[in-house]
């Protein structure tokens, strides 16, 4: 299969921002006493802030209303947009940019699929903006991973079948939002936690545009 288009996560694919999340999941978690695991925040990779909220009160054992909610997502995005102030192209994940310019040349379209609804500040501050033929973020989508939607309308702002299209996620419930879609999809990270994707990858270091004849 010869592919038309990339389409990349954002967080954890292109720059390094889990353990931003992390931190602000953390300090949020404060206001109910509860102290979050890597292990439970490997579960959030890929899940919409409010999706996360509502597990994290969960583990927690916490009961909150709509209105305590919708407080703790802003105090949540506060932190977040805080700790991500300084950020700048050096924490752009190793081998992305050469790997981006790769398939630029060779004529591949490029689109972001993000849950996130700071993709686009992220992508101001990193320098990355300008890769993209389309970006599909948190704003665009009604429905977070892993359905579809995000890598769906992706496809279909590239004008492109979701078949031609290979999908870029480091999360598991992005893996199974390519899968759903429709298209084949490389993990970034472990195998042993990104097992449902066609192939797995540790980054993009030496990862080369003609790889994707192999996928
Ligand atoms: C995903 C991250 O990309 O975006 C999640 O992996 C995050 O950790 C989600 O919760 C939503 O991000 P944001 O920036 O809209 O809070
Ligand atoms: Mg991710």
């Amino acid at each position: 299969m010869s592919y038309k288009a990339c389409l990349f996560d954002l967080d954890g694919v292109l720059v390094d921002t889990a353990i931003y999340h992390f931190q602000a999941w953390k300090i949020l978690g404060e206001n109910f006493n509860y102290q979050l695991s890597e292990e439970q925040n490997e579960q959030l990779k890929g899940v919409s802030r409010v999706e996360s909220l509502i597990r994290i009160l969960n583990w927690a054992s916490y009961t909150a209303t709509e209105e305590q909610k919708e407080i703790w997502l802003k105090e949540k995005n506060d932190n977040y947009l805080q700790l991500i102030t300084h950020m700048n192209p050096s924490e752009i994940l190793p081998g992305v940019v050469d790997f981006l310019g790769q398939i630029k040349a060779d004529g591949y379209k490029i689109a972001l699929g993000s849950a996130s609804k700071n993709a686009e500040i992220i992508l101001e501050k990193t320098h990355l903006t300008p890769w993209f033929d389309v970006i599909i973020d948190g704003n665009k989508v009604s429905k977070s991973k892993p359905d579809p939607e995000v890598f769906l309308k992706g496809a279909e702002g590239l004008g492109l079948l979701p078949s031609e299209c290979i999908v870029f996620e480091d999360a598991q419930a992005g893996v199974d939002a390519a899968i759903a879609g429709g298209m084949k999809v490389i993990g970034i990270g472990e195998a042993s936690v990104l097992g449902d994707a066609n192939k797995v990858i540790p980054n993009f270091v030496g990862i080369k545009s003609a790889d994707l004849l192999n996928f």
